[in-house]
């Protein structure tokens, strides 16, 4: 057993995973760089009371999953678990208010929670998210709704269920919390531990209780209790979904574990058995800037799950893409020719093309073998012969066939068969 392992919940990102990686976050800058999005980069430590506030301090994040702590100069801070609120903060702080409203922003970034660590679940993971601040227009929740479709479209994962809701007001809320409280309070026995104690603070959550599915099919719906402002924010929404082509389902049961959620909610699942988790989710926050001490400022965004996304791509057997495997070994025999194996190589790689060269005196034999180990479609042979004639021996691996290849012509040779620079 090493003496050291990776702390429970967080992964090492090997080479083998990186191309899941490279091709997610390549869809995630295409298109949000295509809907006027600009990348925000926050850092990875927060004041710990602005996930108190933003997030809301009777959450599960803040309760008990953040990791806080107290830095050398006395300062509480916080290892960030979202995104939203760091994105918020930034909006204030650098006066964003007199760009141009609303301002859209995008992230791909690590977050932390301290949660119980199972398959697409960890305490370490990656969402991108995107943010738009500063306008309260139905239209915006539906770009920021297509956005994220049109994402899960490029990646192309298939059996995806959008499911939308609207939770609307905090002022029409409490008059929802009321009529909820009236609906459970006679069935308390009938929900979880957990519900149970959230019941009079947070009686959303006892929608999401699995223990008894059918007390909350039966539940008063938050629809039927929007403030008028909010049902035809909702109408509206569901107008433009329909103009750009977006299928959603409506479930009056979908709440959000994060308080600073107004109007509307959403989440992507995957319809894979074992996969029921969201894989992204977001909505509208127009009660967050106010909260962390800006001008009321409404906004909307959604993250997804990098992690749940990679996961359901190889449950889904989707490719992506050659990774890092050479697409040339150099292979030398001699000192002479092993010199020339590190021009080689080195030209190679300049010219873009993924080349390794045999390393350590080792034979020819047990170089060709480790070309065939590493995947490399062609192996480059040096040798007294080959640096007489000024030509290299190029080998076929799959095929075993070989031919002589003049070493200035070398380079357009394997760029005509392996490509240029991978992507
Ligand atoms: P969230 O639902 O907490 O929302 O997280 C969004 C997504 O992050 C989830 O749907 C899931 O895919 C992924 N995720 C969450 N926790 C974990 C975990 N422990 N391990 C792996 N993946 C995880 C938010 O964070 C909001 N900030 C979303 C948002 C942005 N709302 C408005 N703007």
């Amino acid at each position: 057993m090493p003496k050291f392992r990776a702390p429970r919940g967080t992964t090492d990102l090997l080479p083998e995973e990186q191309p899941y990686w490279d091709f997610v976050s390549q869809q995630v800058e295409r298109l949000c760089r295509a809907y006027g999005y600009g990348r925000i980069e926050p850092p990875v430590l927060e004041d710990a009371a602005l996930f108190e506030r933003g997030v809301g301090a009777e959450t599960d994040i803040v309760q008990k999953e953040m990791y806080t702590f107290q830095d050398k100069g006395g300062d509480l801070l916080a290892l960030r678990p979202e995104g939203t609120a760091s994105v918020c903060r930034a909006y204030l702080e650098h006066g964003m208010h007199s760009l141009p409203q609303p301002v859209r922003l995008y992230y791909l970034l690590p977050m932390f929670r301290y949660e119980r660590p199972q398959a697409g679940r960890y305490r370490q993971f990656h969402q991108f998210g995107f943010e738009a601040i500063g306008e309260g227009d139905a239209a915006l929740d539906a770009e920021v709704i297509d956005l994220s479709w049109q994402l899960y479209q490029a990646f192309g994962l298939r059996d995806l269920t959008l499911v939308l809701n609207s939770i609307g007001t905090p002022e029409s809320r409490s008059r929802y919390h009321q009529a909820l409280r009236e609906h459970y309070r006679p069935h308390l026995e009938r929900v979880c531990s957990d519900c149970r104690a959230r019941f009079e603070r947070a009686p959303l959550r006892l929608l999401d209780c699995k223990q008894d599915a059918a007390l909350a099919e039966a539940a008063p719906r938050s629809l039927e209790h929007l403030d008028g402002e909010s049902a035809h924010h909702f109408q509206q929404l569901r107008a433009y979904l329909d103009a750009l082509g977006v299928p959603y389902t409506q479930d009056h049961r979908l709440v959000r574990g994060l308080d600073y959620y107004t109007r509307t909610v959403y989440e992507i699942q995957p319809s894979q058995e074992g996969s029921q988790s969201a894989i992204g989710a977001g909505g509208r926050y127009d009660g967050l800037i106010q909260e962390l001490g800006g001008a009321p400022t409404p906004g909307v965004g959604f993250a997804g799950g990098v992690e749940r996304i990679i996961l359901n791509l190889k449950r889904q057997g989707r490719e992506v893409g050659p990774g890092a495997a050479p697409r040339a070994f150099v292979a030398s025999v001699g000192e002479e020719a092993k010199t020339a194996a590190v021009r080689i190589t080195g030209e190679l790689r300049r010219a873009g093309i993924t080349a390794l060269m045999g390393l350590g005196g080792r034979s020819l034999k047990a170089q060709l073998r480790q070309a065939g180990a590493l995947g490399a479609p062609y192996a480059v042979i040096i040798g007294g012969d080959e640096l007489a004639a000024g030509a290299a021996t190029v080998r076929d691996l799959a095929r075993g066939e070989q031919e002589s290849v003049p070493l200035g012509g070398l380079r357009e040779w394997l760029q005509a068969r392996v490509g240029g620079p991978l992507s």
